[in-house]
């Protein structure tokens, strides 16, 4: 068995993988050594399975095949596939954001019991940049109604765009209307995806692409876009909160209820209940102290920013966290659970619960959340979970750490807030070189990579250099337990942004969100640009996913270049069999739309590609 220190460099992960090698219990590092060596046509993109007179393969060295069946060569084929990577994660962010818009329309119809309004002046102010006249609507209620049924609208055909490109700056809209890129509808360029990569459809590997980058853009300016003002809208917008991170945040005396995925939907009512005072009062019937609730990945992201729920981990904490032999009931929605998660539950008293009718897992209860009886279910398995808290071995209980302190809770209307309701704080602070720029550290986990060593390496060098970190999803918990996303953090920054962080009482790594927040880094980035008269491309501001392993993260990284942002990836993509593609994407896009990806393993290397990007800006805009 591998050293645990190969494999994370946190301290939790260490302890805890220790002893489930010892107990002999499989983790998703020993599945991926399984698969060791990996396909390499696999790897380099160039295997193919839409139709079956295949499935083909090219081979890279030129002695073999140079064309599937059909005729598909390697860039046709490693472009198809690439394509339909992002037309997944665009559906998986959108058809979240989907599900935020049919709660809201359950809420104003007065169908979803336990769910409300949250935030009255984020509703106004969504239906005012809709062109919805509040006045036409008598009530909140009904306004919320309008305002579902208008984006509802943005998954459709019968638009030219989505609604939220009006946010994009002028210039940049102008290059997406020239290379005829604009997101319609967002269904539609997912569906318009899967039509062009089948066989026989769109065989030219740039025209592939282009679309490709409107799918994503459909996600960033659309799905996610969507998913993140409606959870403002229904469970508030996230203020600066304090909390806490690690395994350590579970409590011995306590029943702890671990809330896994990435919809707020479920975890929202949970959080409701676990404070009703009968089931407090049941717990301490059954011996224990109180509920303690934790997230895990973007579920525990959604609830940290807005409630302070303190988080267990990350997506390679997700099985670590049950084999602390503390957890009563793990409940999980969609989107990076691990199928593997059911089956180790059963070596512990956890009970496992599946909730949403999209996402089923082998060995785990299916309990189905709808916006009518979520209330009354969130209560009952609360309950259930508390009538769990005898069944705990106490001697198989092992906590290895006490949690790590953190703040949360950056939404824009929070940092705009922080610097008095205006960007100038910040812009003034670029513009005399304070903060050199601001970079997106975001992303998953993946056993490719040491456990959190590419997230907190890349930040921590970016601060020293006085390069503000903005950060989401897997990586804003990699930051969180390397203390990063405390106050005393900023004297690890470089001493310009250090000022700026005394200053203003902010982390030098600010916590935006969850994945699909990651669009508040678009709006943000969208505002400074608007206030400078430039195109994002123009900023000295980068993306990174040091860690990435989804579909998802594809199409992240897609909407960030598209949307003129620099992007490094930390993993590579499976494009290294098309020489055409690669050059494309980490060169030629740059004529294109301005931006290009870089893809970097080694987070030192990746922190000097970037601060060199930032400097070019900065020199290009005229700052020193
Ligand atoms: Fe082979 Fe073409 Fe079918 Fe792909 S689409 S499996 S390359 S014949
Ligand atoms: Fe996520």
């Amino acid at each position: 068995l591998k050293e645990p220190a190969s494999r994370t460099i946190t301290e939790d992960g260490r302890l805890m993988l220790a002893r489930m090698a010892k107990e002999g219990i499989e983790t998703a590092w020993d599945r991926y050594e399984a698969q060791l060596p990996h396909c390499g046509f696999c790897e380099l993109g160039l295997s193919c399975r839409n139709c079956v007179m295949g499935p083909c393969r090219i081979d890279p060295f030129g002695e073999g095949a140079q064309k599937g069946v059909c005729g598909a060569d390697a860039d046709i084929i490693v472009a198809r596939n690439l394509c339909r990577m992002i037309a997944a994660g665009a559906a998986s962010h959108s058809d979240h954001g989907r599900d935020l818009l049919e709660i809201l329309k359950a809420v104003s119809e007065g169908k979803a019991p336990g769910y409300t309004i949250r935030d009255e002046a984020k509703l106004r102010r969504l239906a005012a940049e809709l062109g919805i006249n509040a006045d036409d609507h008598g009530d909140l209620l009904s306004l919320a109604g309008a305002v579902a049924e208008r984006l509802e609208e943005d998954f459709g055909t019968r638009k030219k765009a989505v609604s939220f490109v009006k946010r994009v700056p002028e210039k940049r809209l102008a290059l997406w209307q020239k290379l005829n890129i604009v997101p319609r509808g967002i269904d539609r360029e997912v569906v318009e995806m899967m039509h062009r990569t089948h066989m026989g459809v769109d065989n030219d590997w740039k025209s592939l692409l282009l679309h490709g980058l409107r799918t994503a853009l459909a996600d960033g300016w659309g799905g996610s876009m969507i998913a993140t003002e409606i959870s403002d809208v229904l469970f508030g917008v996230p203020k600066p909160v304090e909390s806490s991170v690690n395994l350590g945040v579970l409590k011995k005396d306590q029943v702890n209820i671990v809330l896994h995925g990435h919809n707020p939907l479920v975890s929202e009512m949970i959080a409701q209940a676990s404070q009703d005072e009968s089931l407090l009062e049941l717990a301490r019937k059954k011996g224990a102290s109180g509920i303690n609730l934790a997230g895990l990945c973007c579920t525990g992201n959604e609830i940290l920013m807005r409630r302070g729920i303190p988080m267990a981990g990350n997506h390679l904490m997700t099985e670590l966290v049950l084999a602390t032999g503390a957890v009563e009931m793990m409940i999980v929605d969609y989107q990076c659970i691990m199928p593997a998660l059911g089956d180790l539950a059963r070596c512990y008293h956890t009970r496992m619960i599946s909730t949403s009718e999209k996402a089923r897992f082998p060995h785990m209860e299916h309990r189905e959340f709808h916006p009518e009886g979520a209330r009354e279910l969130a209560y009952q398995l609360v309950k259930e979970a508390v009538e769990n808290f005898p069944n705990r071995i106490a001697e198989r209980v092992y906590i290895p750490v006490e949690p790590v302190k953190i703040i949360s809770g950056f939404s824009v209307e929070a940092l705009l807030e922080a610097m008095g309701n205006s960007l100038d704080p910040l812009l003034d602070a670029v513009k005399n070189g304070l903060i050199k720029g601001a970079v997106g550290v975001v992303g998953c986990n993946n056993p490719r990579i040491r456990h959190d060593f590419g997230h907190v390496t890349l930040t921590g060098r970016l601060i020293a250099n006085d390069i503000l970190v903005v950060d989401t999803g897997c990586a804003a918990v990699a930051h969180g337990k390397a203390g990063l996303k405390q106050l005393k953090a900023a004297e690890k920054a470089g001493p310009g942004l250090r000022k700026v962080c005394e200053t203003l009482s902010i982390p030098p790594v600010l916590h935006v969100g969850s994945c699909v927040d990651n669009i508040r880094i678009l709006v943000l980035a969208a505002a400074l640009a608007n206030s400078l008269g430039v195109d994002i491309s123009d900023l000295p501001i980068a993306a990174a996913a040091p860690e990435w392993y989804s579909e998802k993260a594809v199409a992240i990284a897609c909407y960030a270049v598209a949307s003129g942002i620099y992007t490094v990836l930390g993993v590579t993509p499976p494009i290294m069999g098309s020489r055409n593609i690669v050059g494309l994407l980490t060169s030629g896009l740059k004529e294109v739309v301005g931006a290009t990806f870089a893809v970097e393993s080694d987070p030192e290397r990746a922190a000097d590609l970037i601060i060199a990007h930032v400097n070019s800006k900065r020199k290009a805009l005229g700052l020193s």
